[in-house]
Formats: C-alpha cells, sequence, structure tokens
C-alpha cells in the first residue's frame, strides 16, 4: 500500500454503499483509513462490507433528524466525512411532480445539512468534509431544473461551511454524469442513449466512472491548503 496521510484516519461515508461514496470507501480503505459507510438500505450495507474488508457499517436516513443524531451518536471522533446520498427529480417544470422535488432537496440539502450538524464537532481540527454535488445546474439543462436547485445549492452550502467551520476544511465534489445505480430509473435502451449522447457532448468524450469521482474526493481530504473549492469532475462537460 503507497503512504498516504489517511492512513489510521477514520473517513466516515455517508451514502457510502453504492456508486460514487462506495468507490471513496474502497479507495480510502486501500490508502489504510478506518473507514465507517452509512446508509438506509441494511442489505446494500452487508454487500460493502463483503466487497470492502474491515470497514464498519451504519443504518442512515439522511432526511430524518433522529436517524442521522444516532448514527452519529455512536462515533467519537472523525477526520473526514464524506456525504453522498442520491436522489433526482428531472422533469419539466410543468409536470416534476412535488413530492419528488422535495424529497430531492430533503436528501441532497437539508441531508447534507443536517450530516454536518451532528457530525462537525466531533470532527478533528485537521479534518475536512466534501460534500457531493452534480454538474447539472452550474451548466443549465432544460428539465432539470431541481436538481440544479439543488446541486448549485450544495455548492452554496460547501462554500458558507468552509468560513463557519475552518480550520476544518469543507470542499464540494461537482460531479458530471458518473454511470451509477442512480440511473437504473432509466429503461436500459433509454439509458444507454443518454451515456452515448452526454459522452459525444463531453469534450474528454466519454462519461465518468465512481473511480474517476472517488479519486477527486480522496485528493481534497488529503490537501491541507483547499478549502471552499468547487471541484469539477466531468470531463469538462459543464464547460
Ligand atoms: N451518478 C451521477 O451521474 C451523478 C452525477 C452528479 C452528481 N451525483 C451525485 O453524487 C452522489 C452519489 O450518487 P451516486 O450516483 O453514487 O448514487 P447511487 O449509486 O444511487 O448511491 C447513492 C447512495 O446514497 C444512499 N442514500 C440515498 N438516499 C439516502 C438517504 N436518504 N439517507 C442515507 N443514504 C441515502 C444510497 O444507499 P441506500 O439506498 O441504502 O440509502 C447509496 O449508498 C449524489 O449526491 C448524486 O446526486 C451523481
Amino acid at each position: 500500500m503507497a503512504s498516504s496521510t489517511l492512513s489510521d484516519t477514520r473517513v466516515v461515508v455517508v451514502g457510502g454503499s453504492s456508486g460514487i461514496g462506495r468507490a471513496v470507501a474502497r479507495q480510502a480503505a486501500e490508502a489504510g483509513a478506518r473507514v465507517v459507510v452509512g446508509s438506509r438500505s441494511e442489505e446494500k450495507l452487508a454487500d460493502t462490507a463483503k466487497e470492502i474488508a474491515g470497514i464498519t457499517t451504519g443504518v442512515v436516513d439522511v432526511t430524518d433528524e433522529e436517524s442521522v443524531r444516532a448514527f452519529f451518536a455512536d462515533l467519537d471522533t472523525i477526520d473526514h466525512l464524506v456525504i453522498c446520498p442520491g436522489d433526482m427529480a428531472p422533469g419539466s417544470v410543468y409536470e416534476v411532480p412535488l413530492e419528488a422535488v422535495r424529497r430531492s432537496l430533503e436528501t441532497k440539502i437539508i441531508g447534507q445539512l443536517l450530516c454536518v450538524r451532528h457530525a462537525g464537532r466531533k470532527l478533528a481540527p485537521t479534518g475536512s468534509i466534501v460534500l457531493l454535488a452534480g454538474s447539472g445546474g452550474f451548466k443549465p439543462y432544460a428539465d432539470l431544473s431541481a436538481t440544479a436547485a439543488a446541486n448549485t445549492g450544495i455548492g452554496g452550502l460547501g462554500r458558507s461551511l468552509a468560513v463557519e467551520l475552518a480550520p476544518v476544511r469543507v470542499n464540494v465534489v461537482v460531479a458530471g454524469l458518473i454511470d451509477t445505480p442512480l440511473w437504473d430509473f432509466v429503461p436500459a435502451e433509454a439509458k444507454a442513449g443518454l451515456f452515448a449522447q452526454t459522452a459525444a457532448n463531453t469534450p474528454l468524450g466519454r462519461i465518468g466512472t465512481p473511480d474517476d469521482v472517488a479519486q477527486s474526493v480522496l485528493q481534497l481530504l488529503e490537501n491541507t491548503f483547499t478549502t471552499g473549492a468547487l471541484s469539477f469532475v466531468d470531463g469538462g462537460s459543464s464547460l
């Protein structure tokens, strides 16, 4: 194992049982961190623990403050916190169900805020937080207004927290389209079309992998002079 400043640190990954969060958990564990993964589904957590040796897991629903409080109450100090629970509310402003919009904002904005509220004071002064946002919104797209509101809101949340929580560092990773189970709600043929079209419109000519994003997350956890950054990992698609 290459030497890493994450070695023997405690890294908590909320939303770490799938996709980007799972890749972060795996890369952090490979760097020697003591990794704790949280999400709602016991089944996904068990599957993650089977894949990544040595991690611990806990059930948490970031839309439920009591659940978030209980999850972090079980942890004493934390070096790094990565928050990436995902939800989307795509659709025209005239048609997108308000319930989906509320659930998305509740998961992505309020959920990230609640995690920081209940974990923040446990973070080591040398520690850091990474929030996950998407590039939709930083580059506007039709039929993605609710998702855009969540993504740009996370940018503002992260940059404000970087001022409020210093010397704890707070950064935001802004991901482009990444092939994860988040997209499983789209029928296979439509999904293949969306991925191909996005790759064709992306300067680097492909969509991203969870490991592309995790690599950037780990760099931000380790870089002790970076805070309040929006780190775009999108192959240039938002340019
Ligand atoms: N994939 C993309 O194209 C893309 C692009 C830009 C930004 N992002 C952002 O990146 C982050 C990770 O997305 P992903 O693609 O890795 O999604 P994913 O594969 O669907 O993983 C989402 C993770 O969040 C957990 N989760 C969902 N709701 C939760 C809740 N209420 N409380 C606690 N955990 C919850 C899920 O586990 P449980 O179901 O067990 O709770 C899972 O571990 C999200 O914030 C997403 O918006 C993704």
